[in-house]
This record gives C-alpha cells, sequence and structure tokens, in this order.
C-alpha cells in the first residue's frame, strides 16, 4: 500500500470514530458572534492552525476546501460566504464525506444564518479538483499538504494555483520541522498520515510556493505544534515541529523575487524627515513600517546605520510597502 493509501484508511477510521487530539491542533478554534460549532466538529478537528482569517473573506468569495474533516472549517467559511455552494469541500474518503455531511447537518439545529447547502461536499483529491480554471477566489488546506511528498506537494500546489482567480489566496496551514526529518520517519507511511513526518523546514515550504509562481507570501502564525521525542521517534535529539498559517496571493513573482511578509518592519532613524530608497519604499523617520523579508534585507545592507529592521513576529496581517 502507498502512503496515500495509508492516508486514505487513516482517516476513514478518524471519520468512524473520532480521534481527539490526532492532529491536536495548536490555537482555539476561531470562534465568531452567532456561530455555534457542534461538539462533535470539535472532537474531529483534525487540523494544526486556522485557514479562517477574516480578512480574507470581505466580499462573499467563493472558498474550495480541500480535506473537509469533520467540517469544522467549512462551517466557519460558510459563516462569511452565506449561500449556496458558497464553500466547495472536496475530500477522496467517502467516510469522511459522510461525516461531515451529518455534522454540517447537526450545525443547522444551532446556527439560524446557516443552510446545509452552503457547503458543497464533492468526492475529489487535491491532484484533481473538480472545478474549472481561474474560478474560486480562495483555496484552503489545514494540515493535509504536510502529508505530500515532494512531487505530489508540487501536484497539490500547481492544481490549487491553477483553480485560484488572478489576486485569489491559498490559505494553508501545516506543520513544519525545525530540521529536516530523518529518512526512518520520513518513509512511515503512518507517521506521516498523522501529520508527524512529512513535514519539510520552512524554507523548503516557502520555497516549494515561490515555485509554482505565488508572488506574495503572508506569513499569519507560527506556533509550537509537537515535539518528537529522542525515545519514541529514535532520534540524537529531540525535533520540534511548528505549525505554520500562510496566505499565498496569485499575483506575479516581482522581478526581484517573491515577496514573502514574516512581520518585519524598517524605520528610519538617521537625520532627515524621509528616506527614499529610490525603489518605491518612502520611510518616514520614526515611523516603523511594515516590509518583506527581501525588502527588510535590503535595507540593511544599504542603509546599515539609517534603518532599524526588526525582527520576523511570525504574525503578519497585512499592511505594509511591497
Ligand atoms: C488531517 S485531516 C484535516 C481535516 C480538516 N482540514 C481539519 O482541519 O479538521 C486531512 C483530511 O484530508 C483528507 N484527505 C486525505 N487525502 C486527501 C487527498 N489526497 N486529497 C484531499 N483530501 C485528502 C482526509 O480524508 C481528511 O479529511
Amino acid at each position: 500500500m502507498g502512503y496515500l493509501e495509508t492516508t486514505a484508511q487513516v482517516y476513514a477510521e478518524a471519520a468512524e470514530t473520532p480521534q481527539v487530539g490526532l492532529c491536536c491542533i495548536s490555537g482555539p478554534p476561531l470562534q465568531l458572534p452567532g456561530l455555534k460549532i457542534p461538539e462533535i466538529m470539535h472532537q474531529m478537528n483534525y487540523g494544526c492552525g486556522s485557514t479562517v482569517h477574516p480578512i480574507e473573506l470581505v466580499g462573499e468569495p467563493t472558498v474550495l476546501y480541500i480535506g473537509v474533516g469533520g467540517g469544522i472549517e467549512a462551517l466557519q467559511f460558510a459563516y462569511f460566504c452565506r449561500r449556496t455552494g458558497g464553500v466547495v469541500a472536496v475530500d477522496p474518503v467517502p467516510q469522511m464525506r459522510e461525516a461531515a455531511a451529518r455534522n454540517l447537518q447537526l450545525a443547522t439545529a444551532d446556527n439560524s444564518w446557516f443552510e446545509p447547502d452552503f457547503v458543497q461536499i464533492l468526492a475529489g483529491d487535491a491532484f484533481v479538483l473538480p472545478v474549472p480554471d481561474a474560478s474560486v477566489d480562495v483555496v484552503a488546506q489545514n494540515c493535509l499538504f504536510n502529508i505530500f511528498e515532494p512531487e505530489d506537494l508540487r501536484r497539490a500546489l500547481l492544481e490549487a494555483y491553477r483553480v485560484l482567480k488572478p489576486n485569489g489566496r491559498l490559505i494553508m496551514s501545516d506543520p513544519i520541522a525545525s530540521r529536516s526529518i530523518p529518512p526512518h520517519l520520513q518513509q512511515d507511511e503512518r507517521l506521516r498520515a498523522l501529520c508527524l513526518s512529512g513535514a519539510l523546514t520552512y524554507a523548503e515550504y516557502i520555497d516549494h510556493l515561490v515555485a509554482i509562481g505565488f508572488g506574495q507570501i503572508e506569513i499569519r502564525a507560527r506556533r509550537p505544534y509537537r515535539l518528537l521525542d529522542t525515545y519514541s521517534y529514535n532520534l540524537d535529539a529531540p525535533l520540534l515541529l511548528q505549525s505554520l498559517d500562510t496566505v499565498s496571493f496569485k499575483v506575479p513573482i516581482p522581478e526581484d523575487g517573491a515577496c514573502v511578509f514574516t512581520g518585519k518592519t524598517a524605520t528610519y532613524c538617521g537625520q532627515e524627515s524621509l528616506l527614499d530608497d529610490r525603489a518605491g519604499h518612502l520611510l518616514q523617520r520614526g515611523i516603523p513600517l511594515a516590509v518583506c523579508d527581501k525588502t527588510a534585507a535590503k535595507f540593511a545592507l544599504q542603509f546599515p546605520q539609517d534603518v532599524l529592521i526588526t525582527d520576523s513576529t511570525w504574525h503578519y496581517t497585512g499592511g505594509g510597502c511591497c
């Protein structure tokens, strides 16, 4: 059996018997006024962070959700879309699709704003999405793509890119690894399916997104997720996994490279009132400006005395100069 079949089997079991803590989310689920999440959806919350960012969801976007799980994020997205088929959720595991449909039906009792047809659940997988080119505003996946081996990850990202409209957003949450995961763990299909051994390093993860063509990437959260200890995982030293929440925009990659916002700021501290770098950035003395990592590196090189660069916060939510 290949790792994709093992994954399908793991999630067929997790659909039939909810496994609290299977993916062990690293933050509380997003609560919203008037939204009541059924208990079973909490128990089947198999994500590692959150992909539901209200600022990406203005203007009634069309959302394609890959890997529906128990339906918790599909319900949260529907809260913003509120129309028939506003959210399309795709999953290859029949038991998971049935569980999500049941859970969404339950949600109607406590959520007067919600109709089950706001979420359309379709059979399909991340590699062949059942929607036309450039047809959705948002593609989201939580704790699935980290399971994929690199070539499958590339296929899944290309497919997400294909279905996004220009300026559309790919919103993801996945574990990343503090160093390369050794082959004996990477090759363990069950650990991979449980989101414990397929994770890439941060740099590899971002490189995959840029290689597909995403011109702007924003880091929304980066938190400790799990520790692979030396005893259980046969490691020389413990290996920390973190959950990484990102939003990647389908915009052209600038000539000098993609903009990756990690929460850095640049502040001019020289003698003039303004600093113009003649590359489109105007810094007012004493006022921090959010900058992407590429611009932060250029400022640090060009103006080492006059521009103060702050560290990545790993919690960037918009604004900035690029
Ligand atoms: C770790 S769970 C995450 C579920 C959900 N996103 C959440 O946050 O609770 C992975 C989900 O992806 C589904 N899945 C497995 N293989 C898939 C594939 N190749 N394409 C799309 N979904 C897949 C599983 O059935 C399961 O629902």
